[in-house]
């Protein structure tokens, strides 16, 4: 019989049976089930609501599932529904009568969320750990790369001169936004929902601070019927894990763009590449593109559990328990594209030369030269112009600014002199962006200081 079976006559359809059975995707929150059902029989023991005797023998069994478990010895049943019932079922198998006591003053409503929440604590955790070492690399890689010239790009068209360096860190100030996300969300999770039973707590003098204080929380859920019907700690870790995703599919994109033939800027590890079946030469940067795909499904996830909240009368719904696959599947996705994701990047080689020859054309100096113009007086908006148009006759005899003749640029503009030649070299448009947050090596330095600082934090 059902453990939920007293009130019913009829058994349940074979066919409904399957359908809300849960146990093929939430018997991986097992461990945090236990741990969960470990404290709740503690506080029941002292507060004399279960004997010393019973809590140890409940305890007892509870620690052989959780080893049984881990050894892949226990079959988990779809009758038996969900985690929380698969458990309970097995210790009544274990210990008989006793086990029927684990439940007292719990509901799998509190219980669920209980073990989503520690399980949200877990793999946060996890998260910013792996954020944290590709942080670490960029880091490793910026402080090799100060002085490898490269074009900066806005609308994917040449733009202005900045370094490896500086490109690579401003993926590593994305990243430690992303991992304080995970934080945020770590410290709203961080409270323990049991006590609040099914949704308006229990007669029974349950001690909620205790159960807390052994799980680790830092306090209990103010309300007991939010606590049962509340979610947003899921979605905020979903929210951070799309952030990231989008961040990581970006910088995949570049890696794609840089790949190519085209760009030639680098070139990506035999280990993270792979070939075509049909054409022997290729060798494709699939670790970047299925990391840039894998995103969509992870910002589907977020969709999908934001729309199955959006409706939902408190407190427990059934349709709650539609946010764990979702969750799984986003813990797996992103944890696994941070390992890949560094792992190509560790293994990248970059191409200092073709990045260089690229920084050479496209009048990535030309903003340089107006504002020469605008250190002699000439009002910015006329500078513009007479680079404009300097720029526009390079271009139709085929030449960069550096190759026009000193009477061309006298002609647009008299305030031009020899010294232009030195002014206009890459090193030196480079050199003279030294503002903080610049590319400059110089200011480049001191943004590596601070991300260290931000690292140890
Ligand atoms: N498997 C359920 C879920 O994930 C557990 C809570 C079920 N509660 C209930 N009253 N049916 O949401």
């Amino acid at each position: 019989m059902k453990l939920w079976g007293g009130r019913f006559e009829k058994d349940t359809d074979r066919e409904m049976q399957d359908f809300h059975a849960s146990i093929h995707f939430d018997w991986r929150l097992y461990e945090e089930d236990i741990r969960g059902s470990i404290a709740h029989v503690t506080m029941l023991a002292r507060q004399g609501i279960i004997t010393n005797e019973e809590k140890e023998k409940i305890i007892g069994a509870l620690t052989e599932i959780l080893e049984e478990i881990k050894a892949g010895k226990v079959d988990f049943s779809p009758e038996a529904e969900d985690i929380h019932l698969n458990i309970e079922t097995l210790l009544i198998k274990k210990i008989g009568d006793v086990a029927k006591k684990v439940h007292t003053g719990r509901s799998r409503n509190d219980q669920v969320a209980l073990d989503t929440r520690l399980y949200v604590k877990k793999e946060g955790t996890a998260i910013i750990a792996l954020i944290k070492e590709l942080q670490e690399t960029l880091i490793n890689l910026a402080e090799g790369h100060l002085n490898t010239i490269m074009p900066g790009y806005t609308h994917l068209q040449r733009a202005q001169p900045v370094t490896l360096a500086h490109h690579l860190l401003a993926y590593f100030w994305m990243f430690d936004r992303d991992r304080s996300r995970f934080y945020d969300c770590l410290k709203r999770a961080d409270k323990s929902p049991l006590g609040a039973g099914a949704l308006a707590g229990t007669t029974l003098p349950l001690d909620r601070e205790l159960v807390s204080e052994l799980l680790g929380f830092s306090g209990v859920c103010e309300n007991s019927l939010d606590a049962v019907s509340d979610r947003d700690y899921i979605l905020e870790f979903l929210f951070a894990a799309s952030t990231t995703m989008m961040h990581l599919s970006r910088f995949s994109e570049e890696i794609v763009l840089w790949n190519s033939k085209e760009f030639s800027f680098v070139e990506i590890d035999d280990r993270y590449a792979t070939g075509s079946s049909m054409m022997p030469q290729k060798k494709n940067p699939d670790a970047a593109e299925l990391i840039r795909g894998k995103t969509g499904r992870v910002y589907g996830n977020l969709m999908a559990v934001l729309t199955m909240m959006k409706g939902l009368p408190l407190a427990y719904n059934k349709d709650m328990q539609e946010d764990k696959e979702p969750l799984f599947d986003t813990v797996d996705t992103l944890k696994g594209s941070l390992r890949v994701f560094t792992g190509m990047l560790k293994t990248i080689k970059f191409n200092r030369e073709a990045m260089y020859k690229a920084a050479l054309k496209g009048f990535l100096n030309a903003t340089d030269l107006a504002e020469y113009l605008v250190e002699k007086g000439v009002p910015f908006r006329e500078a513009h112009r007479i680079t404009g148009e300097l720029v526009l006759k390079a271009e139709k005899s085929g030449r960069e600014l550096l190759e026009l003749f000193l009477d061309e640029l006298k002609e647009m503009s008299p305030l031009i002199e020899e010294d232009i030649y030195e002014k206009l070299k890459i090193e030196n448009v480079l050199a003279k962006r030294k503002l903080p947050g610049g590319p400059a090596p110089q200011a480049v330095i001191e943004q590596l200081r601070y991300a260290r600082e931000a690292l140890a934090k």
